[in-house]
């Protein structure tokens, strides 16, 4: 194969790639009325943004969505992703009131956020049938999420915190807070 048919076939394949994120985007983001997104936006392969009628999304800019990360607004809800968040592979947020995650906030690979729980008082219905309570959840700016920890409803993780990897976070943090285990306990604060 000669230098001129190689340059075409990798441009030809360049652009396929480019074309095929451009379609996804397409699909995912600039045709749903119901996500507001800025600039440099950037949506893996395998990313998907469920945002269906009731509900909305805001994306602000440089925040990447990597592959197989899920993010699912549900009806009703409201969720917004300040510039330069990042959820890691696998990552999940599902979201059933309203969260506004701050700048530079990255959730690790696997990480999981949600603001609701099914109810399970009566015990002559099945928990799926019962209706979803909404806690107020929080996530502040520049807050790490290690791999494989989860913020679940009723938490509130404010600005700087770390959760270490595993942790299960389920009450009120102070900023800078460090975060580890199940449930999660503060094992230091990285501003004292
Ligand atoms: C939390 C972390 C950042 C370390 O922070 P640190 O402030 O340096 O904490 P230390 O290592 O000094 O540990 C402080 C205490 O927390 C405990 N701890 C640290 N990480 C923990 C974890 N993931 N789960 C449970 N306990 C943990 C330590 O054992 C120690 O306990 P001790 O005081 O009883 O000995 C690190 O352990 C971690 O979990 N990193 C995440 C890595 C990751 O997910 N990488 C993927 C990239 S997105």
């Amino acid at each position: 194969m000669g230098v001129l048919s190689l340059v075409a076939k990798a441009w030809r394949v360049g652009l396929l790639r480019t074309a095929g994120m451009v379609a996804r985007y397409a699909v995912q983001v600039a045709l749903n009325p119901r996500i507001q997104a800025a600039s440099f936006v950037q949506l893996q392969p395998r990313a998907r943004l469920v945002v269906p009628k009731g509900a909305s999304l805001r994306i602000g800019k440089g925040v990447v969505i990597k592959n197989d990360g899920v993010i699912l607004v549900n009806p009703g809800a409201r969720l917004t992703l300040d510039d330069h968040f990042s959820l890691g592979h696998h990552g999940e947020i599902t979201v059933g009131g309203t969260i506004a995650i701050g700048d530079y906030t990255t959730m690790g690979p696997c990480t999981y956020l949600t603001d609701c729980n099914h109810r399970f008082e009566p015990t002559n219905v099945p928990i799926i049938c019962q209706p979803m309570e909404v806690k107020p959840t929080s996530i502040g700016r520049d807050v790490w999420m290690g791999r494989g920890s989860m913020v679940l409803p009723g938490a509130v993780v404010p600005d700087g915190c770390v959760v270490a990897a595993g942790a299960i976070v389920t009450r009120a943090h102070q900023p800078g807070d460090v975060i580890a285990g199940t449930p999660g306990r503060t094992v230091r604060n990285r501003f004292e």
